[in-house]
């Protein structure tokens, strides 16, 4: 089965890779273009990009030609939201930091004004992306996408999250502030990918209900692992700065729980995401279980 899990994500990431090496373009004016592939292209773990294939797969997206090209639409969109998230995490006025996926981080390499705009012209692209001009995709599917990604990405989730996080340094927040910051600059995003990569399909409330929860637990539960991640590794494990967040006096699970309890949380969701799997009543979760296990079981 791993094996297999291995695989079939190898095949999945270099469909992403080329389709975001044709999306991504090279000759965007003045060097925005350079930015842009430089941020997002050959790099990272594409969690959400799979997140979204395993449910279209998950809801029987994954065979007809529309549907599955929503679906690897989908896949790159979110993936876009994300590195532009990413671009401006690491700027100067957020958490300043200087390696990103093993390399130096976009404002490093091209200066602050292009690193916030390639992180803009990203978000436009994701959206770009889900509405193709050719005929393809479904309107109706087109406009509900991007309505979830733009909920996800927006005040109620990545951006009103990175407002909390950085309105917090050096505060001790409770458990349940720190678990709505949490879901909604991290869970937010990685619970679309599941809905996202579900709604190219067809499923029942009780699947939908059931794959909602899955990526809840999925999304909270990364962003705790991250946290652990940051004050466990080595940078050169993670390919960004190790131990930032207590350098930066940032609110953590790790800071305000202890690791013991943060690693504790963090199988607790992963029980809740198979559980949530188990009762979805669809026949083929397979990838998704061992995608919520590499949440877990990650050292990056
Ligand atoms: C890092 O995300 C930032 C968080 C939201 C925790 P990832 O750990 O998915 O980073 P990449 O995409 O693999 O670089
Ligand atoms: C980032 O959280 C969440 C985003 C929305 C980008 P972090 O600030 O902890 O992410 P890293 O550790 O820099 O990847
Ligand atoms: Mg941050
Ligand atoms: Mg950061
Ligand atoms: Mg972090």
């Amino acid at each position: 089965m791993r094996g297999d899990f291995e695989a079939w994500s190898r095949e999945k990431l270099t469909e992403v890779e080329s389709a975001l090496m044709r999306w991504v373009p090279e000759h965007a004016p003045a060097g925005l273009g350079e930015a842009m592939r430089y941020g997002v292209l050959d790099g990272g773990k594409r969690q959400r990009p799979l997140l979204a294939l395993a449910a279209a797969e998950a809801v029987g997206a994954s065979v007809e030609p529309p549907r599955a090209e929503a679906a690897l639409r989908t896949a790159c969109a979110v993936e876009l939201i994300h590195a532009y998230s990413l671009i401006h995490d690491d700027m100067p006025c957020m958490d300043d930091d200087v390696l990103r996926r093993g390399k130096p981080t976009v404002h490093v390499r091209y200066g602050q004004a292009l690193a916030m705009l390639a992180g803009d012209a990203m978000q436009a692209l994701a959206f770009e992306v889900l509405t193709p001009e050719a005929p393809g995709v479904p309107l109706a599917l087109q406009a509900r996408l991007c309505g979830m990604l733009a909920r996800a990405a927006g005040q109620h989730g990545m951006a009103g999250g990175q407002a909390i996080d950085l309105a917090s340094i050096g505060t001790p927040l409770d458990e349940n502030a720190l678990r709505d910051m949490h879901r909604r600059k991290t869970g937010a995003l990685l619970q679309a990918s599941v809905m996202m990569g579900a709604a190219c399909g067809e499923a029942g409330p009780a699947a939908t209900q059931a794959l909602s929860d899955y990526g809840a637990a999925l999304g909270l539960a990364f962003q705790v692992v991250d946290d652990v991640l940051d004050a466990t590794q080595l940078s050169a494990t993670l390919g960004k700065t190790a131990g930032k967040d207590a350098d930066h006096n940032k609110p953590t699970y790790v800071t305000v729980l202890g690791l013991g309890a943060a690693r504790a949380q963090a199988q607790a969701l992963h029980a809740q995401a198979h559980e949530a799997l188990a009762r979805s009543g669809l026949a083929d979760t397979v990838w998704l279980a061992a995608l919520a296990d590499r949440v877990i079981e990650r050292d990056n």
